[in-house]
């Protein structure tokens, strides 16, 4: 047997076997540093606000601070702020000098996560940038970012992508939120209508030989990259 096969072996079976299931990420969310009163109000007020419900969840968000410390990262860039809970999870990762860029298109939530971040303990390290994703990007500076967050529109993600690749460092990080198409990825009949885009994203981004990444398996799929 080949050395290949020997490891992809256990691989293939625990996949098989439906290691992932809903009970281990309950395992998980219990054994997880949850979200503090000041996020879980910030959540309820978004609501209250009628922003949509999709930021990302205390899991994934430690997930990402674990990532930025690791890496050491002082600067991110982030597409889609919302109502600022990953920008704020983001820049609690980083140093005193640290900063988060995050852009979103619409004022309103721009307005609203200025406010929330105002207000929290990282005002100060987090720059909120209202226009389209690419227009912003396009202001930043090569090489300007240890990392990135790409949580918007899923048409704009290559265009995201290939901005970042420019603005994040060599051996930086790229993380790329839904890749599961909001579960939908494997639907005959998808009813999101981004699910073609996030495919056809997924399919470019693991042919991409600028940046070796993976898909990691909770929330709704989140690819994370280093760039080469
Ligand atoms: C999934 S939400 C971001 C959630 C946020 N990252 C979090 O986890 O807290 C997506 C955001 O992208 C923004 N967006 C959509 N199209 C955009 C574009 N072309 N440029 C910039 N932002 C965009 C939306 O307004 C929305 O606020």
């Amino acid at each position: 047997m080949s050395l290949t096969r020997d490891v992809r072996y256990p691989v293939v079976m625990s996949v098989e076997q439906g290691l992932v299931t809903a009970q281990h990420y309950r395992y998980i969310a219990e054994r997880t540093g949850g979200e503090d009163v000041f996020l879980e109000e910030l959540r309820r007020d978004a609501l209250a606000a009628e922003i949509p419900a999709i930021s990302i969840g205390p899991i994934q968000a430690s997930f990402i601070q674990i990532l930025l410390r690791t890496a050491a990262a002082k600067e991110v860039v982030e597409i889609g702020t919302l109502a600022g809970y990953s920008a704020i999870s983001m820049a609690r990762a980083l140093p005193d000098d640290g900063r988060v860029r995050t852009i979103d298109i619409e004022p309103k939530h721009a307005r609203f996560a200025e406010e929330k971040i105002a207000a929290s303990d990282v005002a100060g390290k987090v720059e909120v940038h209202v226009g389209p994703g690419v227009e912003v990007l396009n202001t930043f500076d090569e090489d300007s970012a240890d990392a990135a967050f790409i949580d918007a529109d899923k048409g704009g993600y290559p265009a995201y992508l290939e901005e970042c690749v420019r603005i994040v460092r060599k051996g930086g990080l790229i993380m790329v939120d839904n890749a599961f198409a909001f579960g939908q990825l494997f639907y005959e009949d998808p009813t999101d209508p981004e699910v073609a885009a996030v495919r056809a994203f997924n399919d470019t981004l693991a042919a991409d030989g600028r940046v070796q990444g993976i898909i990691v398996p909770f929330g709704d799929g989140m690819w994370v990259g280093s760039v080469g």
